[in-house]
């Protein structure tokens, strides 16, 4: 058995791949553990066989305690909050792996009320499991299209929050769309929705999955659009996906070189008492950095820039 993991370690401040696995499947888990995934995800839901749905609590649990996860933050997926699975799967596994999870991943919230509701829970697992309070951070899935419209509450409803995920499939399913070549175009309000409720929250925004996953092509320009329209990742469902997915939201060393360069020009200028300047043949000014800052701060946080650049 690997060593107790310190309550208090602190969880990852990004996300780049977060990898779904199914819960019933030990071998499965194995595999995802050993990938460069940021966080792992074992399901209870969507993923898991219908008939394993009970006795995959305790595979989790298995893998929770027993397998090396690395760096990587550690989330599980309970069953939605409507099903008769959700308070046994959300008590049994936290109560006997709590120590090793991270995260919980709710699927199909559909208001604020929901996480507060699983909040109050937790807050009382805690207590009773003797965790530390608060260790158990929340990401939560907006894919109804009640999640949709209440994102900006939901976003707001528990310090214990941390990312909104788009699930494309489930809201695809309730508003009667297809899941076709262009979700950038089809779904631009349920993605814009999700994203800005994350961000005007202060938290992170992962896009939902490429089912096509022996496609790594369409994987990568999928990433590479959800990172355009701002997503900090995406989901994975297949561990070929999660290096393509990781290398798309990392940013490379000639955008931060850039970044850095363009930066620097700016608050030269702003010494020298100019604003707006030129930069090659764009004009830089606040608002234009504001993408390329937040690269350079998460390439800092990954350590891909020393801290006084
Ligand atoms: N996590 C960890 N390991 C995985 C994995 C995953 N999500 N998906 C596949 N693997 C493993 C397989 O077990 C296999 O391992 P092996 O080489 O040791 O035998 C290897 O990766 C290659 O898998 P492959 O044969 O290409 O795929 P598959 O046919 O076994 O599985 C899926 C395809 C789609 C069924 C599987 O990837 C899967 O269940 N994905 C997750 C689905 C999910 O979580 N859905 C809910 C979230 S939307
Ligand atoms: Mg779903």
């Amino acid at each position: 058995m690997v060593a107790r993991r310190s309550s208090r370690a602190p969880i990852l401040p990004y996300r780049r791949a977060e990898l779904s696995t199914p819960g019933h499947d030990l071998k499965m888990l194995r595999k995802a553990a050993g990938t460069s995934a940021d966080m792992v995800l074992m399901d209870l839901e969507d993923g898991c066989a219908p008939s394993q749905k009970v006795p995959a609590r305790g595979v989790v649990v298995e893998a929770a305690k027993t397998l090396d996860w690395g760096g990587k933050v550690l989330a599980f997926r309970p069953n939605g909050l409507r099903t008769p699975y959700f308070f046994d799967d959300l008590t049994e596994v936290v109560g006997q792996a709590g120590e090793f999870l991270d995260v919980i991943v709710l699927p199909k919230v559909e208001g604020p009320e929901d996480v507060r509701y699983v909040d109050r829970l937790l807050e009382h697992l805690e207590w009773k499991h003797d965790l530390d309070p608060g260790r158990l951070r929340l990401e939560v899935l907006i894919e109804t299209a009640q999640g949709v419209l209440n994102a900006g509450a939901i976003a707001r409803s528990s310090p214990r929050l941390v990312a909104l995920l788009f699930g494309i499939y489930d809201y695809a399913g309730e508003v009667g769309a297809t899941v076709g070549s262009d979700t950038f175009t089809d779904f631009t309000f349920a993605k814009q929705s999700a994203l800005a409720a994350a961000r005007a929250a202060g938290l992170l925004a992962l896009d939902g999955i490429t089912a096509r996953f022996k496609d790594l092509e369409l994987t990568r320009t999928e990433s590479e659009s959800s990172r355009r329209m701002g997503f900090d990742g995406k989901w994975a469902i297949h561990p070929s996906q999660v290096d393509v997915i990781q290398r798309v939201f990392t940013p490379s060393q000639e955008e931060l070189d850039r970044a850095v360069r363009r930066v620097t020009a700016y608050r030269h200028a702003d010494r020298e008492g100019r604003g707006a300047i030129v930069v090659g043949e764009e004009m830089v000014d606040e608002a234009t950095l504001r993408t390329e800052m937040r690269r350079v701060a998460l390439g800092r946080r990954l350590g891909l820039l020393s801290p006084e650049t």
